[in-house]
């Protein structure tokens, strides 16, 4: 009988397809699905989905994570990040496997002054915020085996990201304005698949165990501000050939947007260091692969 293989939702995001490249490097038997098959906006495709798969474990990658748009678009964010979840979870609880689900730094607002742990009280500062907020306490309230990992600052070398965005300003304009007062820590999906990979590997080896469940962080070590982010990511872009511009830091007030983010959002990720031996590569070691990466692509979106 073929292994049940592991069910990856959120296929063309940064981190469903570095989820599904891991998968496939390392030979873990999955089955990456994304819209329009697997849709949470069409919850039929959820049942049909998970039906036809027959997985033993799900990780759902798939997400509303237009920060901004969902401050004008709060029911598709919640039928994404709290519904499209919660219906998941219960199919899983259903036929008794466990999910992995992921969260987000934004449901803390900032203001703690050090890492926030686990336990630590949420407090969402936007829309999207609160819809992964929903989507937490949903995925918990069910009664499924649940490991939540909360991430933060994804870039890739696939997807839209902020490093995608810089290499692509630096190229048009001479001098650029980056946020200097928001804190936390670029993760890089390539490495946060690896953990969630080895994390599910373990589960399905050895079995669920109580210490599995809830909530843990899982960022890049290491923390900088977007400036910082920018400044490494252009100095490394520079040895590439791409323009250098200055990068002028500004405060979060003179980039007014629609939602607001929390001004540091570090995650303590001890309590994943303990419970699987797993620590996350230092986000400059990724930006110094990625970037390459990224230029390689030239202007491609
Ligand atoms: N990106 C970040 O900076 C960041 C930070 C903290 C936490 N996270 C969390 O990390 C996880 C992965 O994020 P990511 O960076 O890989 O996101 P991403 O690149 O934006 O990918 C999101 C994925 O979700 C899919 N999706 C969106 N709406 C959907 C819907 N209604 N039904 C089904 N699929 C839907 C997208 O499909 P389409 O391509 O069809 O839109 C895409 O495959 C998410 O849980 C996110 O909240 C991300």
């Amino acid at each position: 009988m073929p292994t049940r293989p592991i069910l990856i939702t959120g296929a063309s995001g940064q981190l469903g397809h570095a989820l599904a490249a891991h998968a496939a490097r390392t030979g873990i038997p999955a089955r990456a699905v994304g819209r329009p098959g697997f849709d949470f906006d069409a919850p039929e495709t959820i049942a049909a989905t998970f039906g036809a798969a027959d997985p033993a474990l799900v990780v759902n990658a798939a997400a509303w994570t237009a920060v901004d748009a969902a401050e004008t678009s709060a029911d598709a964010a919640f039928r994404a990040n709290r519904d499209g979840p919660a219906a998941l979870a219960a199919l899983c609880r259903a036929h008794g496997i466990p999910l992995i689900h992921v969260s987000t730094d934004y449901v803390f607002d900032g203001s703690k002054g050090a890492p926030y742990t686990e336990t630590d009280p949420i407090a969402p500062l936007g829309v999207y915020g609160e819809s992964k907020a929903a989507g937490e306490a949903a995925v918990l309230a069910s009664g499924v085996d649940a490991l939540i990992l909360r991430t933060a600052w994804v870039f890739s070398a696939t997807g839209r990201n902020f490093a995608r965005t810089m290499i692509a300003a630096a190229r048009r304009l001479p001098a650029l304005r980056v946020v200097a007062d928001q804190r936390g820590a670029p993760t890089a999906a390539e490495d946060l698949a690896e953990a969630i990979l080895a994390i599910a590997s373990r589960i399905l080896a050895a079995g669920w165990q109580p210490g599995f469940a809830g909530i843990f962080h899982a960022t890049s070590a290491g923390d900088t501000s977007w400036h910082g982010f920018a400044t490494e990511i252009l100095a490394i872009a520079a040895r590439h050939g791409t323009p250098r511009p200055d990068i002028v830091p500004i405060a979060t007030a003179d980039w007014p947007t629609p939602a607001r983010r929390p001004a540091d959002s570090r995650l303590d990720c001890t309590k994943l260091r303990q419970t699987f031996g797993l620590a996350l590569p230092h986000w400059r070691d990724a930006t110094s692969r990625i970037v390459p990466a990224l230029i390689a692509q030239g202007d491609a979106p």
